[in-house]
């Protein structure tokens, strides 16, 4: 007898969540992947608490309404902000993510200047600070925030590549440049799409937890990692139109110039 097809959903504020698609993708080809970008609410991370939990629990709503039969917050900010929450709420598997603060114990120290950089919401959430004095007792992870970088990410993805985006990413990560931090953790998924920018402009090592999430997410639902041809997904944004539509899985990002 044939198996029914497993179905993955998958949420952010925006097109962030793909970081952790093109992931899962990678590692899992068989299932069926739905995934919700927020954009009419989006950057969530100046949104209020309320907010973000509202917006979270009708997007979790919907794609169980869906016939998924798992959810993966592919948005630190979501998940630090309402994930506990909502596994109260909902009787089905809820996955996030966070920033991967446990590598400071990790890698030997050889002089690593190490920096987190992540949304004002997650900055000021239980979840985040609790993870942080957990895995980061001495204070070694210097703490950055960022209004707009989540939105330059976006505005790549729906606008292009216009002449002042560079100059205006450049201007969001001043800060870090001054601070000198040699490694960082990014602990917002829009950060890992533009990963080579961030480096190149910092001349940093950069830490993403997106494999761990995706293959954390698949063993929870029993799925072997088997690595295969790329496959569509489904995407939905009420912003752009309000209907699921097929995505194929290697457009899921286009080539950003460095110059
Ligand atoms: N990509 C999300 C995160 O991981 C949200 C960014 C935003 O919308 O502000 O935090």
């Amino acid at each position: 007898m044939e198996g029914k097809k497993i179905k993955i959903g998958l949420f952010d504020s925006g097109i962030g969540g793909f970081s952790i698609l093109r992931e899962i993708m990678g590692q899992a080809p068989g299932p069926e992947y739905y995934y919700f970008a927020d954009r009419e609410y989006a950057p969530y991370g100046n949104l209020s608490d309320k907010d973000i939990v509202q917006r979270s629990r009708l997007i979790v709503q919907y794609l169980k309404d869906s016939h998924c039969d798992l959810v993966l917050f592919a948005c630190n900010t979501a998940t630090n902000m309402s994930i506990e929450l909502l596994r109260g709420e909902f009787d089905l598997p809820l996955i996030g993510v966070e920033p991967y603060i446990n590598i400071v114990n990790q890698v030997a120290d050889v002089g690593q200047k190490w920096g987190v950089l992540l949304t004002h919401a997650s900055f000021r959430s239980e979840k985040f600070n609790t993870l942080k004095s957990m895995k980061d007792p001495n204070g070694q992870v210097q703490v950055f925030t960022s209004s707009n970088l989540a939105s330059l990410v976006e505005e790549f993805w729906h606008g292009g590549d216009q002449d002042d985006w560079l100059p205006r990413v450049h201007q969001e990560l001043e800060e870090l440049r001054e601070s000198q931090v040699t490694h960082l953790i990014l602990g917002c998924t829009h950060y890992p799409l533009i990963q080579e920018v961030i480096e190149n402009y910092l001349s940093i090592k950069t830490i993403c937890p997106a494999a761990q999430v995706a293959s954390h997410a698949l063993s929870r639902l029993g799925i072997e990692i088997s690595r295969g041809q790329d496959l569509p997904a489904f995407f939905y944004s009420e912003a752009l139109g309000g209907e699921w539509k097929k995505l194929a899985g290697k457009n899921l990002w286009p080539k950003i110039k460095l110059e």
